[in-house]
């Protein structure tokens, strides 16, 4: 007779046992579910703390004079139009003095008087095609002897013709993005940077591009060639 009643025991030791893990779990999962929220609010205030820091608090406060402390002169290369030319008239109207580097000097001319005239600082321009590798440096160089570069920008870029699989991209492409797009900046860099070191302070901005994040089937050459 006692061992029926052991026998009826057991499903009632299983059940507390089960409400007992079960519990446990619950608190697991509790515990889980605290920290992914506190994760997401913790989230939520970095994101809003980045934005007012980067974009609210700059438009109540002079950027002008953060911008000048690095110095009185900015580089920008392939300043003649798009991305560059815009870079070369922001810094300018924050009252940077601005040097124009790229291939065309009727181009040049033009836009670095315009800068001038309109923002009222001291523009100058080096003519150089850096698709031709090594040769333009020392001219380069220098150009800017003496000169206290404080902001570099590295935007000068080439793309290729039109999407093409790397076997039948042209050689003569091939090195001219690879000059241009990685050679011009890793040399820029080069010139300007021990000036940087040694008056410590300077900026130097490399223009990338999204390519360079994610696989880019038949534009893989410049893709690669804008990691930096
Ligand atoms: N446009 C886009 O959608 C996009 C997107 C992502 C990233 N980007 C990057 O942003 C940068 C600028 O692009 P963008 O579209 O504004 O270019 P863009 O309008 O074609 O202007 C290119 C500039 O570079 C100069 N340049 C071209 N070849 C040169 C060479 N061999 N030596 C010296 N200077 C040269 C050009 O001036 P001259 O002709 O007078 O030499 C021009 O001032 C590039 O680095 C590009 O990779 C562009």
């Amino acid at each position: 007779m006692e061992t029926v009643n052991e026998v009826y025991k057991i499903p009632v030791m299983i059940s507390k046992g089960m409400f007992q893990l079960f519990s446990s779990h619950m608190e697991i999962l509790a515990v889980v579910g605290g920290c992914f929220i506190l994760w997401n609010f913790f989230s939520f205030l970095h994101f809003w703390y980045s934005m007012i820091q980067q974009y609210a608090i700059p438009c109540f406060l002079s950027r002008s004079k953060h911008i000048r402390q690095y110095g009185e002169w900015a580089i920008v290369t392939g300043a003649t139009s798009g991305i560059g030319k815009a870079y070369a008239e922001e810094l300018a109207s924050h009252g940077m003095n601005i040097i124009l580097v790229s291939r065309n000097p009727e181009k040049l001319k033009e836009v670095s008087e315009a800068i001038a005239a309109t923002y009222k600082v001291k523009t100058r321009f080096i003519v150089a095609d850096f698709s031709l590798g090594r040769e333009v440096y020392p001219h380069i160089k220098e150009a800017l002897r003496n000169v206290e570069v404080g902001i570099l920008v590295n935007n000068a870029g080439v793309f290729h013709d039109y999407p093409q699989i790397t076997t039948e991209v042209p050689e003569d492409k091939l090195w001219e993005i690879i000059n241009v797009n990685i050679g011009a900046a890793v040399m820029m860099v080069h010139i300007v940077l021990p000036g940087m070191v040694q008056r410590k302070r300077g900026a130097i901005v490399n223009v990338s591009s999204g390519t360079c994040c994610k696989a880019t089937p038949l534009m893989n050459i410049y893709a690669s060639s804008k990691v930096t």
